[in-house]
């Protein structure tokens, strides 16, 4: 079974053309960051517009990547939801569109499961049980993963997203957006203990805060001038991927899971993969990292997640399948 994957939740306009929900034929995507660069973060109308002109060229570029014509396509899945409520119209109707001319089921996917079900597309695949770390741009979350398409959200932030708080940290220091890749960067050469940044809400519970720490970047900045960008960097990321991994850690042992996957964009963060893993087994536990391409938004993910709903639950959606900006994780299937 091939299935095209579709992903427009943002400012990323993505096409995939899976077999067997495992098998990656062809992973396009087309980032919109130059468009939005000058902007300091996304603009939604100019994101929409951006997916409609690019979304129709990807797809015919992936069939022809792969040697596949329309008649190959069994199946295609779309992310409905979250996300920016324009972009997900440009995919949802699109996908709608081509389900109606090829007479092939359509099936909506959440994001959110999509970033986890990047773990399936390892090799080997990565399966549940695990305790699942999301932290993206948009989302930073906890959640318990019995089985696939059954997730518990047992924590996250209350206010920014990880990715968010790097990126806007990044703007404080006059790096275009998305900064993150940018300090991922920087931070390689700089000292994690220059800058004592706070670890909002370390100590206890399963939610977190970005938002204090940002706060805290700010009237650090404000204070001193000694501190170089690398150090800076290096510090700021250090405090977020410490919140991260004690948080996943922490869920973990309580909701007595031995093995936690890591996704979303914040998941191809170096230090994060450097500094979890040797947290993860002084405390007994593995963790699993997708390959960075696989961490930030990407089509493949979403084929995997809606070759699953198809085929193993047996869920397909209506052509009127509308977005929801706000669509929920928690028990989602
Ligand atoms: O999952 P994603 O591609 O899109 C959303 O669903 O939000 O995540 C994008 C976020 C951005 O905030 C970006 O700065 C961050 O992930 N990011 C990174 C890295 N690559 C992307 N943050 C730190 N280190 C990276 N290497
Ligand atoms: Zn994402």
């Amino acid at each position: 079974m091939i299935v095209l994957g579709i992903e427009t939740s943002c400012d990323e306009t993505a096409v995939a053309l899976v077999r067997d929900g495992r098998e990656i034929l062809v992973n396009l995507v087309y980032s919109q960051t130059d468009l939005h660069a000058r902007y300091g973060g996304v603009v939604p109308e100019a994101a929409s517009r951006d997916h409609l002109r690019k979304l129709p060229v990807l797809v015919q570029e992936a069939l022809t990547k792969a040697r596949l014509s329309w008649n190959d396509v069994d199946l295609v899945g779309v992310t409905y939801g979250p996300g920016l409520i324009g972009p997900l119209l440009v995919g949802v109707s699109y996908a709608a569109g081509v389900a109606l001319a090829r007479d092939v089921p359509l099936v909506g996917v959440n994001h959110l499961a999509a970033h986890l079900f990047a773990l399936r597309l390892m090799d080997p695949p990565v399966e549940p049980p695990f305790l699942g770390l999301i932290a993206s741009g948009g989302h930073t979350l906890l959640v318990a993963v019995p089985r696939w398409g059954e997730y518990q959200v047992v924590g996250g932030t209350r206010d920014d997203a990880a990715g968010e708080a790097l990126d806007k940290f990044g703007r404080l220091l006059g790096l275009p957006y998305p900064a993150g890749p940018k300090i991922d960067a920087l931070a390689s050469e700089g000292d994690p203990n220059a800058v004592p940044f706070p670890r909002p809400m370390l100590e206890s519970g399963l939610d977190m805060s970005f938002s204090g720490l940002k706060t805290a970047a700010v009237y650090w900045l404000r204070e001193h001038s000694t501190a170089s960008l690398p150090d800076l960097c290096a510090s700021f990321l250090e405090a977020v991927v410490e919140v991260l991994v004690e948080k996943a850690l922490r869920a973990a042992r309580r909701f007595r899971f031995e093995r936690i996957a890591v996704a979303g964009g914040v998941a191809a963060n170096r230090r994060l993969r450097e500094v979890f893993p040797e947290r993860a087994s002084a405390r007994g536990m593995l963790v699993f990292f997708p390959p960075p391409e696989l961490c930030t938004d990407n089509a493949a993910t979403v084929a995997a997640c809606a070759f699953h709903r198809y085929h193993e639950l047996g869920i397909s959606d209506p052509l009127s399948l509308s977005p929801d900006a706000n669509l929920p994780l928690h028990g989602w299937r």
